[in-house]
């Protein structure tokens, strides 16, 4: 199969365990998937990104990996995964597969055989570290899923290093050793015929090192806790280093799409890692625009917000699309399986759902780089309204309502809420395919609860319905095959009118392309570009229709346009 230009491409995520359940399990799996391909065929995503289906404790949903070569078996088998790869092949879909490399799994064999004593020749697989003169653990570093990212062992009387839980054991990158090994599983499955790896938190494997072997203390930004360990992990002194061995050793001998995770990237690391001839990866996932509704200055990091301005979200959007324009390029999410749905978190999850979930749409799909849908979003699903934490399956939220409610001081009402505007369980819930049991998702009992208004936005219901959320998704993805200047325009931001109007455009050799969007549920009227007026209108929404020579545009709430025409 020869890809087409991955420019153009739209890539389509799958949570493997939360999309389509094939023998009543409850759990989604593999065939599953390949019994929903045409859905995405319909859709037109090119690509699929695979979350991980690796033999695997599920104490992170498969981030934690015992075995790369191995499917866990509630996903399915083998000959599962190659009847799929075969599925997707045939209908022109090249896939995704998901490497999580900075850390494996505590039951993975290497970790087995490194915690049993300081000489086994896997010890030096992973980051073992002395305990601070106290005893207690080397530095200050807090994990992603709350406590000390360090985790005593006993049978060597060291600690070990783990950014997320203690059974997500950091692999040790400076081990050339360990670096063969990742490069051989990444053999392993393009040999199989797989296009390329979305890689995990890439951007944490070089640990900023210490000329004694320690690995320094995070500035202290919050008196009496641990502090974030992120801001010292992320984009280390050898990344550039080891992605540039990774792509000499593998990426290069085959044809591959390659999209790294990079929390903390600055748009300078991406020009850096995804320049077209100096970088080591087609495209990264950045945070900056995930992290503009977390109130500063927190102890519990993501969980406290504050509403998004959209001034903010503009200017962020706008120095990483120019920035990379030429130098490097862009993924472009609003979702995924670690955040909530975006029609709830930035748009309107009561009447103005359906309109609010193409606004968005609209608004991103315009922007230059390469779209990722995750699944659900193409559907308008909202988030959950979990009551209590036995809802939650997610390892991060109940984590983070221990420590809230035990040890912060919040009720459970505080920590409820928070759950449910930001956690990640959001976006697990099952899909919704249709109107029976459990949206069509199981014949069983779901392992978490599947949506209780599944009704209003089954899959089902909108593949008839040219007013969809499916069919505005279907609608943008096929733009941007037909007209380069999605592809290929400059992006330029447009002053806007209102505090919660939207307005940029893209500009290619003659041809200028006009996006104007309302984040609001209010009607509005706004200042219209010049000659904007005199386009071709490409798709919108709750948006007056435009005639030569005027001056205003009216936009019902959440309503949007996109025009194209001549600078
Ligand atoms: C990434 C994944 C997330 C996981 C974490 C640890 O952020 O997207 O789901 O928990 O890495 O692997
Ligand atoms: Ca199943």
């Amino acid at each position: 199969m020869k890809p087409t230009d991955w420019r153009s491409s739209v890539v389509y995520q799958i949570y493997p365990r939360s999309f389509c359940d094939s023998n009543g399990d409850g759990i989604g799996d593999l065939p599953g998937i390949t019994a929903k391909l045409d859905h995405l065929q319909q859709l037109g995503v090119d690509v699929v990104w695979l979350s991980p289906i690796y033999a695997s404790p599920q104490d992170d949903n498969g981030y934690d990996i015992a075995d790369y070569r191995a499917i866990a078996p509630e996903f399915g088998t083998m000959a599962d995964f190659d009847a799929m790869l075969a599925g997707m092949h045939q209908r022109g879909l090249r896939l995704m597969m998901d490497l999580v490399v900075n850390h494996t799994s505590d039951e993975h064999a290497w970790f087995q055989q490194a915690r049993s004593s300081r000489d086994n020749p896997y010890h030096d697989y992973y980051l073992w570290r002395e305990p601070a003169p106290d005893g207690g653990p080397p530095n200050n570093w807090e994990a992603a899923f709350q406590g000390s990212v360090w985790e005593w062992n006993e049978p060597t009387g060291e600690y070990y290093l783990h950014m997320f839980s203690k059974k997500q054991p950091d692999l040790n990158w400076e081990n050339p050793r360990v670096r063969q090994e990742v490069y051989a599983l990444m053999r392993f499955w393009l040999d199989k015929g797989v296009d390329g790896f979305r890689m995990d938190v890439i951007n944490m494997i070089s640990k900023p090192w210490n000329a004694d072997g320690s690995l320094p203390n995070a500035p202290v930004v919050r008196d009496g806790f641990l502090q974030p360990g992120f801001a010292m992990t992320c984009n280390g002194p050898r990344l550039l280093e080891f992605l540039r061995e990774m792509c000499l050793e593998v990426l290069d001998h085959y044809d591959t799409l390659t999209v790294g995770e990079a929390p903390m990237a600055t748009v300078t690391v991406g020009q850096a890692l995804t320049h077209p001839e100096t970088g080591a990866l087609n495209m990264l996932f950045q945070f900056e625009h995930m992290d503009l509704d977390i109130a500063p200055g927190q102890a519990v990091g993501k969980w406290v917000t504050q509403p998004l301005d959209l001034r903010d979200l503009q200017q962020s959007m706008a120095r990483w699309q120019n920035g990379l324009h030429g130098q490097g390029w862009n993924s472009l999410y609003l979702s995924n399986h670690d955040q909530p749905r975006p029609v709830s978190r930035w748009g309107d999850d009561g009447v103005h759902r359906v309109a609010a979930a193409k606004m968005l749409a609209t608004w991103l799909h315009g922007h230059q780089g390469t779209p990722y849908v995750y699944q659900g979003e193409e559907l308008g699903m909202p988030n959950y309204p979990f009551a209590t934490i036995n809802d939650c399956r997610d390892i991060e939220s109940i984590n983070f309502y221990q420590v809230a409610t035990r040890q912060l001081g919040w009720t459970d009402g505080q920590a409820m809420a928070a759950i449910r505007a930001k956690g990640r369980d959001n976006a697990r819930v099952p899909v919704a395919w249709d109107a029976t049991a459990h949206g069509g998702f199981t014949q069983g009992t779901p392992w978490i609860d599947s949506h209780p208004n599944a009704e209003q936005f089954h899959a089902q219901g909108q593949y008839g319905d040219v007013d969809s959320v499916f069919h505005h998704y279907q609608r943008l993805i096929a733009l941007r095959k037909q007209h380069p200047v999605l592809v290929h325009g400059r992006y330029e931001l447009l002053p806007s009118s209102h505090p919660r109007v939207s307005a940029y455009r893209r500009l290619w050799v003659d041809q200028c392309l006009w996006v104007v969007t309302n984040f609001s549920a209010e009607p509005v009227t706004v200042t219209l570009p010049e000659r904007m007026a005199s386009g071709q209108t490409l798709i919108g929404h709750g948006a007056e229709a435009l005639t030569p020579g005027m001056s205003t545009l009216a936009l019902q709430p959440y309503g949007a346009i996109m025009v194209l025409g001549q600078t």
